[in-house]
């Protein structure tokens, strides 16, 4: 009885360390595989510039105007801003977005009004006045240029 319990112990003494062998090779043709394999070379939409060399030159594209607005992609998806914004500026003051989409000027300016889902607090108030989390427009909203997709896709709206 003490005999196969000296055994045993021994046996599981013995499977500790060639487990520990296991992985030690293991991890010695890991490292050769890495060793022995040629540098892949991990490119971003920047391309494969090292990170302290100029990037690539941003063409210029003019910012398309689409005449009554895009049509969406998907269910609550933010529309595509149809219309130039570098005069707009949102400042913790003021923001140049709504002297024509807000509650008040949207009429007068013949502009579409910000969707009622943005006077709603995250709690679920509404206020009169536009919630916090809607703010900065551009977070969900931004306009378009005439240019090729950075990645070649087969995205496709739904109906
Ligand atoms: C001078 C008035 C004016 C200002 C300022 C303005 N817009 Fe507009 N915006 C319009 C008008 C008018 C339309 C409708 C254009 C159309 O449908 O042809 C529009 C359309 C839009 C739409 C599309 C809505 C839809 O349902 O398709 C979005 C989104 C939008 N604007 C966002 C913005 C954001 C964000 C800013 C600030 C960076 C801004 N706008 C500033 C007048 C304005
Ligand atoms: C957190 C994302 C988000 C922010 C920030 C945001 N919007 Fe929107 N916006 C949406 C979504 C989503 C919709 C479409 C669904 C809806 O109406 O809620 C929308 C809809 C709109 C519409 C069309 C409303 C309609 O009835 O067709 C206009 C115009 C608009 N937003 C303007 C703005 C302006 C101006 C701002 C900044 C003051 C702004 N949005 C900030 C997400 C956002």
């Amino acid at each position: 009885m003490l005999n196969t319990k000296k055994t045993m112990i021994s046996n599981l003494k013995s499977s500790k360390s060639s487990g520990r062998k296991v992985m030690t090779l293991m991890l010695l043709a890991l490292v050769a595989m890495m060793l022995s394999l040629p540098a892949m070379s991990v490119e971003s939409l920047r391309g494969d510039k090292a990170l302290d060399a100029k990037s690539v030159k941003v063409g210029k594209y003019k910012v398309k105007s689409e005449e009554g607005g895009y049509e969406r992609s998907f269910e609550k998806q933010p529309p595509l801003i149809p219309h130039k914004i570098d005069k707009y500026r949102i400042t913790l003051k003021n923001n140049g977005c709504l002297k024509c989409h807000s509650e008040k000027a949207y009429k007068k300016e013949d502009a579409p009004k910000v969707g009622d889902s943005h006077y709603i607090t995250r709690d679920g108030k509404t206020l009169k006045h536009i919630s916090k989390r809607r703010y900065f427009c551009n977070q969900c909203h931004v306009p378009q240029v005439n240019s090729d997709p950075l990645v070649e896709n087969t995205y496709e709206g739904v109906e």
